[in-house]
């Protein structure tokens, strides 16, 4: 298993998610524990982005429950259809806000968070059952280079 990350340096994003998602995905293939997974997820993106919060809700019965996570402490259940993270598990696609105060229902678990990427978790019968969600203090911080690279890694996980 690989135990250090090695973050390239460069204000190409794409070049960036080229380097580290095969890393992490080497990190992950080496464990079965979900949890210790999404920690080392989140700990890795945190490290090669540095975004204001990084982390995961689980379903767990009829709400998201606050998974690992790199940040500030956070809102820990979200209702299906409520604010980015529960819409994302309703409808199974990934949401990029450019702007949280203009998505209707917006979660503001920080006063510092500008925009945001949802990504759901599927399992292999393509039920989601989590997200990843990635705060950032900047408005319109994500695109669809972000939206590939972490579709991508989030269908490597083993659920
Ligand atoms: N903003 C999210 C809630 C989670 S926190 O940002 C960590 C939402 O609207 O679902």
């Amino acid at each position: 298993m690989a135990e250090e990350l090695n973050v390239i340096s460069s204000t190409n994003k794409e070049e960036v998610y080229q380097s580290l998602i095969p890393q992490i995905k080497a990190l992950i293939s080496g464990e079965e524990d979900l949890i210790a997974n999404l920690a080392n997820i989140s700990a890795a993106l945190k490290t090669a982005f540095d975004h204001l919060w990084i982390g995961f809700y689980m379903v767990k019965g009829d709400e998201l429950v606050l998974g690992p996570f790199q940040g500030p402490i956070a809102c820990t259940r979200i209702r299906k259809g409520k604010g980015v993270c529960g819409t994302v598990w309703q409808t199974g696609t990934t949401e990029i806000v450019p702007d949280v105060a203009a998505f209707p229902g917006h979660i503001a678990c920080s006063s510092d968070s500008r925009s945001e990427i949802v990504v759901p978790i599927k399992s292999q019968a393509g039920v989601v059952i989590g997200v990843l969600d990635i705060d950032s203090s900047h408005l319109d911080t994500f695109n669809a280079i972000d939206q590939k690279y972490l579709e991508d890694l989030m269908g490597a996980i083993q659920a």
